[in-house]
């Protein structure tokens, strides 16, 4: 009765959508459990591409159970927007497949104008969110003021919870930081509509979770963000507000430890990043825009969220290290491999400089963080197409190395690279 986790073990995106899709085909149930629309992942089914922001991956498997767990935060706009662009694609998201817990936390408007005007407060320190209203909605949880999903089946207490809500942001936002005050009438009457069309959807997590493990069946964890990007574990504050670890997933869908199986790190062959922060192995110029793409391919490297272009850099196996002692990783996947396939050599971070020093691990804070210079081993390239390699054996002798070096360097087997973004694409490694 396994439960198995997909971690993102980098700053996001690094293809936890494909994988999950990938890996439902055996699951029961596929559930997120942390973060809300603040992620974008993508599954490219032959021409068609989905770019899901709440729903889980697995929603494109008929018959496989979707929940949107405890640990998430739910703009219901974006939801039912969401569901309705699946539903006119014709995938099923009727309430039978589609579950949210009630104890998942809302966001409205004015967490999003909190987040607004907190990012603008901070100036020249913004964190590059995402603007969806995350921070402010976890604020609110951990605050004990926050709106749960189970309202949505009681519009009177909604009601009043929506009233008190909106107006306590107003103040903050018109008080304190001289901004257009939230209408409460339009909140109250949205989310009377999503209360009528969502209440059918809510679902106690932690029993379907349970029932679905106890009857043997495989339940799919699929991680929003990424390690580095943890509030805990993450470069601090720029970061998002939940723990997209494998910790994360134990509190976001309501199980312990002792049900999980594998817990599976997806990593880039590279680096990317969205939003501010420290990024050691970052590249600019030619480099970047190599390794980023020109944004005319679905797979380029410009956020799925917010359109931003990617910050791009080489490998850093500190990182990878780092991921697989938080989170516990059973094996990595190696995602975006065919990407590299042309350059004649690759550099790979190593390890990192520090005050003279040679260090092997990511460091814990950010002040010496900065003061770490990556040390890069260069691996040859290799100049051979390899999309359409399926097996180790299709693969050059110089990106079957690529392969090994990661693993032995991030000290986590490769279980799987991915070599473009189709559900094809993917080779099982021995
Ligand atoms: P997620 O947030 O971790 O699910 O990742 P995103 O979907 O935001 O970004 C990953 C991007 O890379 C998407 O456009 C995927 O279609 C694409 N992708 C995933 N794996 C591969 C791969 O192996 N090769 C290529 N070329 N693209 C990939
Ligand atoms: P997926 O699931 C990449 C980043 C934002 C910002 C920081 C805080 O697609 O990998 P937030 O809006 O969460 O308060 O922003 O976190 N961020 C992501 N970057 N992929 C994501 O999700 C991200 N979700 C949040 O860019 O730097
Ligand atoms: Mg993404």
């Amino acid at each position: 009765m396994p439960l198995n986790i997909i971690i993102g073990t980098q700053w996001g995106d690094e293809g936890k959508g494909h994988i999950t899709d990938r890996l439902a085909h055996d699951a029961a149930v596929v559930a997120r459990y942390s973060g809300g629309d603040n992620a974008g992942h993508t599954v490219t089914i032959g021409d068609e591409i989905f770019k899901l922001h709440l729903i889980p991956s697995g929603i494109i498997h008929p018959g496989v159970i979707c929940l949107i767990g405890n640990g998430a935060v739910v703009n219901p706009a974006v939801l039912l927007r969401e569901m309705d662009e699946l539903a006119a694609r014709g995938v099923d998201v009727g309430p039978e497949r589609l579950k949210l817990s009630g104890a998942a936390h809302l966001i409205t408007p004015a967490h999003i104008a909190m987040d607004r005007a907190h990012e603008r407060a901070r100036g020249r320190e913004a964190i590059g969110t995402t603007m969806r209203g995350i921070g402010p909605t976890y604020t609110d949880k951990a605050r004990r003021e926050g709106l749960r999903a189970e309202l949505l089946a009681d519009p009177v207490a909604l009601a009043g919870a929506l009233a008190s809500h909106v107006a306590t942001k107003n103040e903050a936002l018109v008080g304190g930081y001289g901004m257009e005050p939230v209408d409460v009438a339009a909140v109250l009457g949205e989310f009377t509509d999503y209360a009528r069309r969502l209440g059918s959807h809510l679902a106690d997590g932690p029993a379907l979770v349970d029932e679905a493990l106890a009857r043997g069946h495989m339940v799919l964890a699929e991680g929003a963000q990424g390690t580095l990007l943890d509030i805990d574990h993450g470069t601090y504050p720029f970061v998002t507000s939940s723990s997209p670890t494998a910790g994360g997933a134990m509190t976001g869908l309501g199980v312990g430890p002792r049900v999980v199986d594998r817990v599976i790190g997806v990593a880039k062959a590279f680096t990317t990043r969205v939003g501010s922060g420290p990024f050691p192995t970052e590249l600019d110029g030619a480099a970047a825009a190599r390794l980023r793409g020109m944004g005319d391919k679905p797979w380029d490297e410009f956020g799925t969220t917010t359109g931003r272009p990617r910050r791009v850099g080489w490998l850093d196996l500190p990182i990878l290290r780092h991921a697989r002692r938080v989170n516990s990783l059973s094996e990595l996947v190696l995602t975006k491999l065919d990407i590299l396939s042309g350059l004649a050599d690759i550099p790979v971070c190593v390890a990192y400089e520090l005050d003279g020093r040679r260090v092997e691990s990511f460091p814990p804070d950010l002040k010496t963080l900065a003061r770490c210079r990556p040390i890069y081993e260069t691996l040859p390239g290799w100049v051979e197409d390899i999309t359409d390699a399926r097996r180790p054996s299709d693969l050059p002798a110089a990106a079957r190395w690529y392969v090994e070096f990661v693993s032995a360097g991030a000290g986590a087997p490769v279980s799987h690279v991915s070599v473009g973004p189709g559900r094809a694409q993917f080779i099982e490694m021995e």
